[in-house]
C-alpha cells in the first residue's frame, strides 16, 4: 500500500528499533533476520502512531519528516487506513518469524500493552482530551510516560526479551526505556520551542498553538531543561545498574544518551 510505504520511507531516527537491535546484540544475541524482523516491528507501530497523531482530527500536521504528512498527500481515509495497516502488520512481524514461540509471544504481549488503551493509545487520549486543560506536573509526567515511553520502554525491553535476558536485567532495560522515555518527549516538546522546521522535518510552535501540555509549556524552557536532566540522571543511573549487572560497559546505552547533547 502505496501510503504505508510512503511515511515508513520517510526517513525517521529509526529509534526504537535501532534500541532493540543494540540492546539484543549487547546481551549477546546475533542479528539474524529473524531478530531484524521483530526489531522493526515497534517502528511500524510508531510510524502509525505519527500518521494518525498528525490528521486533522489530532494534531492537524502538514510536514512529517521533512515531507507532506500523509494525509496530506493521501487524504484522511487513506491515511488512517495506512496506520491500521501498519499497526497490523507490526504483529504479522512479530508473529511470523523464526524466533522461539515463547520469544514471539512475550514481545506480542509486551508490544501490544506499550502501544495499546495502557500506553501510547492512553497518553494520546490524554493529550487530545488535555487540549486547553492545565495538567498537573504530575498528570503530564503520566501523559508522556504513556504516549512516549512505553513504547521506547518496549524498544529497550524487547532487546532483553529476544536476548533471553533474565528479570532482573529486563526490570533494568525497562527503568532505562522509562526514564529515556521521558526524556525524549521533554526534548521533542523542548525542540517545538527552540528549533527551525528545517532541524526537526517538522512544523514549530504547533504545541503552544494547539494548547497542548507540553513541559516548556508548564515549566519554561529552564525549567523544562532541568526536567530533562532529572530525567537523564535516572536514564543514566539504570544504565550504570546495567552495567554492574553485566560486569561491562553498555556503549550502546552511551551512544543513545548520546542524542541529548546539544
Ligand atoms: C516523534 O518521534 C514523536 C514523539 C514520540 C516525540 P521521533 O522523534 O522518534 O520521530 P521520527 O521517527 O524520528 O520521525
Ligand atoms: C506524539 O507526540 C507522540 C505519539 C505517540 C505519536 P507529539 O504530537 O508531540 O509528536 P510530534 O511533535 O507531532 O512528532
Ligand atoms: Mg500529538
Ligand atoms: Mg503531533
Ligand atoms: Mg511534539
Amino acid at each position: 500500500m502505496a501510503a504505508m510505504d510512503y511515511s515508513l520511507t520517510a526517513g525517521g531516527k529509526r529509534l526504537r528499533p535501532a534500541l532493540t537491535l543494540g540492546v539484543s546484540e549487547l546481551l549477546g544475541s546475533e542479528i539474524t533476520p529473524a531478530v531484524l524482523k521483530a526489531a522493526c516491528a515497534v517502528e511500524l507501530i510508531h510510524t502509525y502512531s505519527l500518521i494518525h497523531d498528525d490528521l486533522p482530527a489530532m494534531d492537524n500536521d502538514d510536514l512529517r519528516r521533512g515531507k507532506p504528512t500523509n494525509h496530506k498527500k493521501f487524504g484522511a481515509g487513506m491515511a488512517t487506513l495506512a496506520g491500521d495497516g501498519l499497526l497490523t502488520l507490526a504483529f504479522s512481524w512479530l508473529s511470523e518469524n523464526e524466533l522461539p514461540e515463547l520469544v514471539r509471544l512475550r514481545l506480542i504481549q509486551a508490544l501490544a500493552k506499550a502501544a495499546g488503551p495502557a500506553g501510547m493509545v492512553a497518553g494520546q487520549a490524554r493529550d487530545i482530551a488535555g487540549e486547553g486543560h492545565h495538567l498537573t506536573l504530575d498528570q503530564l509526567r503520566k501523559l508522556h510516560a504513556e504516549k512516549t515511553g512505553a513504547l521506547l520502554a518496549y524498544s529497550a525491553v524487547a532487546g532483553g526479551i529476544i536476548a533471553g535476558a533474565s528479570e532482573d536485567i529486563i526490570d533494568i532495560l525497562r527503568a532505562f526505556g522509562k526514564a529515556y522515555g521521558l526524556a525524549f518527549q521533554i526534548k521533542d516538546d523542548l525542540l517545538d520551542v527552540t528549533a527551525t522546521e528545517a532541524q526537526v522535518g517538522k512544523e514549530v510552535h504547533r504545541d503552544a498553538e494547539a494548547h497542548k501540555n507540553t513541559y516548556p509549556g508548564l515549566l519554561g524552557v529552564e525549567g523544562a531543561k532541568q526536567a530533562l536532566q532529572v530525567a537523564l540522571n535516572d536514564a543514566k543511573a539504570a544504565r550504570d545498574a546495567l552495567a554492574t549487572q553485566l560486569a561491562v560497559n553498555p556503549v550502546i546505552l552511551d551512544e543513545f544518551l548520546g542524542y541529548f547533547e546539544d
